[in-house]
């Protein structure tokens, strides 16, 4: 017998847009949205809205990860074309497009705080591997990618090694399964006000279980409209309040729509 959460969970995966996301991420936020007594329309409705709201919101539309893939193949061996392309790509996810402007600066600024890096967790990373080529990694190093889309996954897995990166991407939901093992860096990139939308208390729980000795955690400082609307102090204060009682030093980097947080802890 089909059970509540199975039926709920068949009915979101049915519908293309959320066919590839998660099912223990689709699975949890239907068994939420059931346990406050909705009727199976209904958290249906309230399921697929709370996975557009916290995933697939960031995605423009079709992903063409297949004809990406192609084209990065194609032009690959041409490093004058490079980055171009790289960029044209992350402008599909609205998160790494917002970077686009900032990216030349971005990573400089902060690889500079920080001493060589080795291995790399990537949380959350939506189109984020796409700018390793902007990060100035050790020759040695592996990264570690994750995110709930599994067709996004099978697509980092291509690029890294096409990019010959010893990379690999994992589809995990990070509430419940968020990598744990030692890395050096973990990158935390616009991620806890997303998480947060999902549970008030996501990020705390995500910064107890990584193991990582440096840390870029940051925050959007200006919204999708391009109005500040106190967004940096909101988000400086909520890190604030995250990283109280921490033995780490912490640097801030402010730029224009994206609030950094370079942390080394003791
Ligand atoms: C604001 S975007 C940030 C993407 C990337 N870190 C960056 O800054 O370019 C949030 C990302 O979180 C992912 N996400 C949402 N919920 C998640 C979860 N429970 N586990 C893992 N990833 C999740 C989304 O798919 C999306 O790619």
């Amino acid at each position: 017998m089909t059970t509540p959460l199975q039926s709920v969970v068949a009915a979101v995966q049915n519908s293309r847009k959320y066919q590839a996301i998660d099912p223990a991420l689709v699975a949890a936020v239907a068994g939420a949205e059931l346990s406050k007594g909705r009727s199976l329309k209904e958290a249906v409705k309230a399921t697929k809205n709370q996975l557009h709201q916290s995933a697939a919101v960031y995605q423009s539309g079709r992903m063409a990860y297949d004809r990406w893939l192609d084209q990065l193949r194609s032009t690959w061996p041409d490093a004058s074309v490079r980055r171009p392309l790289l960029r044209q790509l992350m402008a599909a996810h609205s998160s790494t497009n917002e970077r686009l402007a900032i990216l030349d600066d971005f990573y400089p600024r902060i690889f500079a705080l920080l001493p060589p890096i080795h291995t790399v967790l990537d949380i959350a990373c939506g189109l984020n591997p796409l700018a390793l080529p902007w990060m100035s990694l050790a020759p040695d190093s592996t990264y570690l990618a994750v995110d709930v889309f599994a067709d996004q996954v099978l697509f980092l897995n291509d690029f890294f090694q096409l990019a010959q990166v010893a990379g690999r991407a994992e589809s995990r939901n990070v509430l419940t399964d968020c990598p744990t093992a030692p890395v050096d860096l973990a990158l935390i990139l616009k991620t806890i006000p997303c998480l947060e939308q999902m549970e008030k208390d996501a990020g705390r729980r995500l910064l107890e279980q990584v193991q990582a000795r440096h840390l870029v955690i940051s925050f959007p400082s200006r919204s999708l409209g391009g109005r500040e609307k106190g967004m940096a102090n909101t988000y400086s204060a909520r890190f604030a309040e995250l990283t109280a009682g921490w033995d780490a030093k912490v640097t801030r980097l402010d730029f224009s729509n994206e609030l950094v947080f370079v942390v080394e802890r003791g």
